[in-house]
Formats: structure tokens, C-alpha cells, sequence
């Protein structure tokens, strides 16, 4: 047990170890102290007048055509669909080398044989999300919503890529915020103040390979712990996303769409959650520690379950402090406050991971524009 608990905290504690200066960035770009940092209305993404056109735009398209829908039901649908889209764009480059490039697909499947099905069946789920909401807004008036003028950025050159295809997201240069991983371990919740270290530091790193790697080679290993990480880290921020947005919608319609699709996130969070923990450690030969993560002991049949919090089968999510820390613990999804799981937050935490790297100001503009208009929407809105 002694072992056990010193290797989890050489573990927990890489952020302070690591000789790497570039672990320092890890904790900066955690979600809450990127927020805190640079504030939504200070970020230096955003040209104040093309903000203000932006929503502009989005406002005047909102009082029209929206029969059936409220203004801020239609913003809310509005922005979840561009979340989708981007959704499915990094999904597609994921599943396009899970299915068709052999040595990322068998460094996934050190995660577990699965991962490549997996993939696959969540990028199947976030096409139908796209879809299904640009469709639900068509049949109530509205536009739907395309990021295609923003599909610029260049695609890997490995085997299973579509080489020439251009994309919305960049995979390439990720900064992958894993605090999830003890918040979801912990008693403590954000939307009461707390905060969470990282339980791996992964610091722009690829999530895909860009040129074709070595079969069972550490580079490849890596890329797919990242990736493995990745994935987990994507859809519980959509699970807090659609859960902060359930309370503003005014429509039973827009309630049981929001609920409904929300579900599907956190069933994509949970199986991401559960093969996270099966990452490999990786040596220190690629230039970059991926540690041995904290396993549980083997169950025995006497009676008592010898998991830690902090295991890595301990995927469901512990009792936390939920709406009054006098009320008792609960099992719930984390953070579901506008101000940290909202849509400005998601692009916020979005932008951090890197995953918007090389897009434009015409990009930010749009879906900030999109993300305050979703975050102002109320069951007084309209
Ligand atoms: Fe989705
Ligand atoms: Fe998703």
C-alpha cells in the first residue's frame, strides 16, 4: 500500500517534478485560471467592433423567422449546433486515423481493442447532433448554422487521412487540461470555487500523428494516450455545456432536445473516462513523460474494496457538493454554472487546448457572437 500511495503522488504531483518548463503551462491553461486570467470581455482574441457587429448580426437574425421559438431557445440550439459542428470535425479527423492508419489504431487499442469502434461510433453520434439541430432549427424558421467560410486548416499527411481535405480544428498542438480527472475523483465542485490539479500534464502535444509514425513506437503511444485523454477532456466539457444550458430553455421541445442530447455527451464522457485510465505509461525517451497512472490493487473477496479516489477505476463520478454545500454530497455532473461550463466558457476552454489554433478573427467573432447570445438566453429572455 505504501508503494501505492507514493507512486500516485509522484503522479499527482508531475506539475511540481517535472523538469520540463513547459509543464508550467499545464496548470496557466487549467479552465478556471485561463478565465480568471484573461476574462471574457479582455480577451485579446476579440476586436471589440467586429464583436459588436457579430452580435449585431446574430441579434437581427434572431428577431426574425423564429416562429415557433423563442429568441433565446434559438440561441441556445443555435449555439450548441456550431459547437457540434466543430465537434464533429475533430471527431472525423479522429476516427478518419483510428480506422485507417495501423499504427495509430494499434497504439489506441493498447487503451482497449474497442477504441477504434469507439471512435468511430462517436463521430457517427456527433454527425446526427450536427444534423439533427441545424434540421430542428430549419423546421422552426431559422437559419441553420455553418462554420464552412472557417474550414481552412490543413489536414495530417499520414495513411487514413483525408490528406486534402480542409478542416475547422487543429489536433496537432494540444493542451490537454486533465483536471477532470481528480475534479470528477473529489468532494469539491467549480461552481463552488474549487480547483483541481491535472493528474498528467499534456502540453502541446499532437493528438494525431501528422506524418506516418513507426508501428508500437513511443512517438505513436503518446499521440494516442493524448488523443485517449483528449476525448474525455471534449466531452465532459459538452456534458457541463448542455447540463448549464438546460435551465435557461423555455420550451418542453428545447428542454427534451437539450436533456436528450446532453445524455449522449456524458455516455461518450463516461467510456472515455474508463479507457483514459488505461493509457500506458510512455518513457521519457520521446522527450515527454506519460507516468504510470494510479491502479487500483486487485479486488479480493474479502469484503472491502481497497480503490482509492484517485484509481483509475473510479469512473463514476464521486459525491460532490451540489447547490448549497449544506445540503448532503451528490453524484453529478461538474461544473453546470454559466461561468464555468457555459458557452463562453467552452470556447474559452476550447481556445486553450489549442484546438482553434491558425483560425481566423472572423472565426472568434462568430462564435463569440453565438456564445453571448446562448449565455444571455433565460426563461425571461423572451
Ligand atoms: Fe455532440
Ligand atoms: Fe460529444
Amino acid at each position: 500500500m505504501l508503494r501505492k500511495l507514493e507512486r500516485k503522488n509522484s503522479v499527482l504531483n508531475t506539475e511540481r517534478k517535472a523538469p520540463n518548463p513547459s509543464s508550467i503551462k499545464a496548470s496557466q491553461f487549467g479552465r478556471r485560471s485561463f478565465i480568471k486570467r484573461i476574462g471574457w470581455g479582455g480577451t485579446a482574441l476579440l476586436p471589440a467592433a467586429g464583436l459588436l457587429a457579430s452580435r449585431a448580426v446574430t441579434r437581427a437574425n434572431a428577431s426574425h423567422g423564429h416562429a415557433g421559438l423563442p429568441r433565446g431557445d434559438a440561441a441556445l440550439l443555435r449555439f450548441l449546433a456550431a459547437i457540434e459542428i466543430l465537434e464533429t470535425d475533430l471527431w472525423q479527423q479522429y476516427n478518419e486515423l483510428a480506422l485507417g492508419n495501423e499504427a495509430f489504431q494499434t497504439a489506441l487499442a493498447v487503451l482497449d481493442g474497442d477504441m477504434p469502434s469507439y471512435v468511430n461510433q462517436n463521430t457517427r453520434d456527433e454527425f446526427s447532433h450536427q444534423d439533427f439541430l441545424n434540421a430542428y432549427l430549419m423546421s422552426k424558421g431559422q437559419r441553420p448554422v455553418s462554420l464552412e467560410a472557417f474550414r481552412t486548416l490543413p489536414s495530417s499527411q499520414a495513411t487514413g487521412a483525408n490528406k486534402s481535405a480542409k478542416r475547422l480544428t487543429n489536433l496537432t498542438n494540444l493542451t490537454v487540461d486533465t483536471s477532470w480527472y481528480t475534479r470528477y475523483r473529489s468532494t469539491g465542485n467549480p461552481d463552488f470555487g474549487d480547483s483541481f490539479p491535472q493528474i498528467v500534464n499534456l502540453v502541446d502535444l499532437p493528438g494525431i500523428p501528422s506524418t506516418d509514425l513507426a508501428v508500437n513506437s513511443d512517438a505513436i503511444q503518446l499521440i494516442a494516450n493524448t488523443a485517449g485523454f483528449h476525448f474525455a477532456t471534449v466531452e465532459q466539457g459538452g456534458s457541463s455545456l448542455y447540463d448549464s444550458f438546460l435551465p435557461k430553455a423555455n420550451g418542453p421541445e428545447v428542454i427534451k432536445i437539450i436533456a436528450a442530447i446532453g445524455g449522449t455527451e456524458i455516455q461518450h464522457f463516461e467510456v472515455w473516462q474508463d479507457k483514459a485510465g488505461n493509457a500506458p505509461p510512455v518513457p521519457l525517451a520521446t522527450g515527454t513523460l506519460f507516468p504510470d497512472l494510479p491502479h487500483s490493487p486487485d479486488q479480493l473477496p474479502n469484503g472491502i474494496d481497497p480503490a482509492d479516489p484517485i484509481d483509475t477505476n473510479q469512473i463514476m463520478p464521486r459525491p460532490c457538493k451540489f447547490i448549497s454545500p449544506h445540503l448532503p454530497l451528490c453524484s453529478v455532473i461538474r461544473p453546470t454554472s454559466t461561468q464555468q461550463a457555459g458557452a463562453k466558457a467552452t470556447i474559452l476552454f476550447f481556445t486553450a487546448m489549442g484546438l482553434f489554433q491558425g483560425q481566423s478573427n472572423q472565426f472568434f467573432d462568430f462564435v463569440s457572437a453565438l456564445a453571448e447570445e446562448a449565455d444571455e438566453a433565460g426563461r425571461n429572455f423572451d
